[in-house]
């Protein structure tokens, strides 16, 4: 304990009794302002442990009873009805509409791409770059029903060749030439010459010729003259380098061996109106939709 406190002669303050080779300490306490705003906060503190949750408890409310989990209910109720209009807007307006309005499109997007990674993406793929074995790319300009407002909406309304729906988009059967022996192994390989051929891919001129004849009299009916598709019947081009199987030698004599019947689920049931409207927009805007 310092017993020697004194008053300085200079500044005329009492000494803390400490003191070092003749250096003596000034007694300079805190400002009392300052003081008040620290005993301040320690009462706030303890004011807040037992107001509000702040214990390590599980549990513990403190005696409000005020939780952060608690309170999360109201504000999704606020927010809903926040939402409320615009979405009633969205379920209501066609698909052109919404994104032809910048506020309700930035809406519609965002929505459309919420439910797209909760609802599509497992089969097109995170962006909707479209999967191998028969999930096709959204994002490109090659479509097989049809890339207008319109036409994404139905597939994604009653989806494709599914037994759910009784509008699901059907098309022709791309049957399986091989197993029903309507065609050779040898024929079947002049076809994917063929197919090759439309993009400079053939390796085979003689067998590529003879699969223009075979195409003229078995595919061109669903596919077209030249390998362009055929949307009525969900029949897809084959003309270019995109797939949605697969453009190789084996992959083509594969599809037409063993037959392809892709199926997507309807989604007219599962999500409502203005879901489904977002995921139009959504889709739409992904890089190939279409005007008409
Ligand atoms: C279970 C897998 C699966 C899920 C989930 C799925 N799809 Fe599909 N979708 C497919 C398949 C398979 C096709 C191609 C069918 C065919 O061969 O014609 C397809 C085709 C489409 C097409 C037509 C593409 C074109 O070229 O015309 C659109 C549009 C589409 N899907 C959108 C969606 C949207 C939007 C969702 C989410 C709400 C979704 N799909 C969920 C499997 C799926
Ligand atoms: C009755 C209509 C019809 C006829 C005839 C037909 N196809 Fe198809 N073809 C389809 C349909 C529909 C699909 C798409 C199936 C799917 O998406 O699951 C398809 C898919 C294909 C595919 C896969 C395309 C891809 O993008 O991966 C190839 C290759 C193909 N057909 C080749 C042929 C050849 C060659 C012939 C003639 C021997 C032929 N088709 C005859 C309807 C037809």
């Amino acid at each position: 304990m310092p017993t020697k406190i004194e008053k300085d002669s200079i500044t005329g303050r009492e000494t803390t009794g400490h003191e070092w080779d003749g250096i003596k300490e000034l007694n300079t306490p805190l400002p009392k302002w300052w003081l008040w705003v620290f005993y301040a906060t320690i009462a706030f503190s303890v004011l807040w442990m037992i107001l509000y949750p702040a214990l390590p408890i599980p549990g513990a409310t403190g005696l409000t009873g005020w939780t952060a989990r608690g309170a999360l209910p109201a504000q999704l109720e606020a927010a809903r009805a926040a939402q409320a209009p615009i979405l009633s807007r969205i379920a209501e307006l066609e698909p052109e509409a919404i994104a032809a309005d910048p506020q309700l499109r930035a809406v519609a997007m965002a929505g459309g791409r919420a439910a797209f990674a909760t609802n599509c993406a497992g089969c097109h793929g995170a962006g909707g770059e479209g999967r191998p074995g028969g999930y096709p790319a959204l994002g490109d300009d090659h479509w097989i029903w049809g890339g207008s407002f319109e036409a994404i909406r139905f597939t994604i309304r009653h989806g494709i060749r599914n037994q759910e729906d009784a509008e699901a988009r059907i098309g022709a059967p791309m049957q399986a030439y091989l197993t029903t022996g309507q065609l050779s192994r040898a024929q079947i390989q002049d076809l994917v010459q063929h197919i090759l051929s439309y993009t400079g891919r053939a390796t085979d001129r003689a067998g590529a010729e003879r699969g223009a004849a075979l195409y003229a009299e078995q595919c061109a009916s669903c596919h077209g003259e030249r390998g362009e598709g055929n949307r009525d019947l969900g029949a897809p081009p084959l003309n270019t380098r995109i797939f949605v199987y697969g453009g190789d030698a084996a992959t083509l004599f594969a599809s037409i061996a063993y037959g392809r019947a892709g199926v997507m689920p309807p989604w007219a049931g599962r999500l409502d109106a203005a879901t489904i409207n977002m995921l139009t927009v959504y889709v739409h805007a992904l890089g190939g939709g279409e005007r008409e």
